[in-house]
């Protein structure tokens, strides 16, 4: 069948009851639309875990900060619905901004302390935007399940927070990076790179596995990884970095020297250029 686009929240939410009601079990995917291979991953998951997939195209404006490219920000619908429709998208719910955000709206949802470290150093309102947005979304979609790319890992463990806390009633999956055969992770944003700025960004995923390697090889100060990772995004003229780090995969704290037995995220933030890129890594040791 092909995919039915949903844009009312009064629609929408009656659609997922009337589906719940039957028995059906719902996989939601929130995106902000202009998709790549990394989006579709996480709706093929949907459609194996779960009988109805969503997926959310909105841009949502309260997770820019005021400099940032929310004007700009790639979109283009009708593209999104054709590669939804060839992989069995049942339903693209893409409501416009005053749908979800009324002149009154007043409500946001914020996690406290994950949200303070890392991309919160550098976006402050960023990830209030989000959480506020997601449970927006989750209200309207009513998910059992819900699937989050590893590409943004603090995102996914600040939502993973949120639901907990909120006693939200829905199972959160994240789900591997997709990247470009070079290494490259997808990303929408990845097309503001010019041709020498798009090899330039391949320090990033370059230096993740250099630091992956080092772990691997017995080192476990993680201070030596970050100085190897910060040389090597300092040799690049484009690139300007805003941090790298190692964090414990659960709690995202921070890690001074790394234990066995545990799980790691080795995490950059860089710019090339103008365009700010993120990635990162999970080790296991
Ligand atoms: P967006 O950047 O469109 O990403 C939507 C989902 O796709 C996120 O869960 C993200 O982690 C995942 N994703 C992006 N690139 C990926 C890749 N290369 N491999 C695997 N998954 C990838 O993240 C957002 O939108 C927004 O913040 C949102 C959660 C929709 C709230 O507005």
């Amino acid at each position: 069948m092909a995919v039915k686009i949903i844009k009312s929240v009064k629609e929408m939410q009656s659609f997922s009851s009337l589906a719940l009601k039957d028995g059906k079990t719902i996989g939601f995917v929130p995106t902000m639309g202009y998709l790549h291979d990394g989006h579709i991953s996480l709706l093929k998951k949907a459609n194996e875990t779960c009988d109805i997939s969503i997926v959310s195209i909105f841009v949502n404006p309260t997770q820019f900060g005021p400099s940032e490219d929310f004007a700009k920000y790639p979109r283009d619908f009708e593209r999104d619905k054709e590669l939804l429709d060839a992989n069995r998208c049942c339903i693209i719910f893409a409501p416009e901004a005053e749908e979800i955000y009324s002149k009154s709206f007043q409500t946001y949802v914020e996690v406290n302390k994950i949200t303070k470290i890392l991309e919160g150093v550098y976006r402050p309102e960023h990830f209030k935007g989000v959480t506020t947005i997601v449970a927006v979304l989750f209200n309207c979609v009513k998910p059992d399940y819900a699937f989050f790319g590893q590409k943004d890992a603090q995102q996914a463990a600040v939502i993973k927070r949120m639901v907990e806390d909120l006693k939200i009633d829905v199972k959160i999956q994240i789900c591997p990076i997709i990247r470009e055969s070079d290494g490259l992770a997808m990303s929408s944003r990845n097309i503001y790179l010019s041709e020498k700025e798009r090899q330039d960004a391949l320090v990033l995923s370059r230096s993740l596995s250099q630091g992956k390697d080092m772990i691997l090889a017995g080192e476990r100060n993680s201070g030596k990884i970050i100085s190897v990772i910060s040389e090597n995004i300092s040799k690049i003229a484009s690139a300007r970095m805003d941090y790298a780090a190692i964090v414990e995969e659960k709690s995202f704290e921070p890690a001074g020297s790394l234990e066995e037995g545990k799980n790691y995220y080795i995490l950059i933030a860089s710019r090339i250029g103008s365009t700010r890129l993120i990635d990162n890594i999970l080790v296991s040791i």
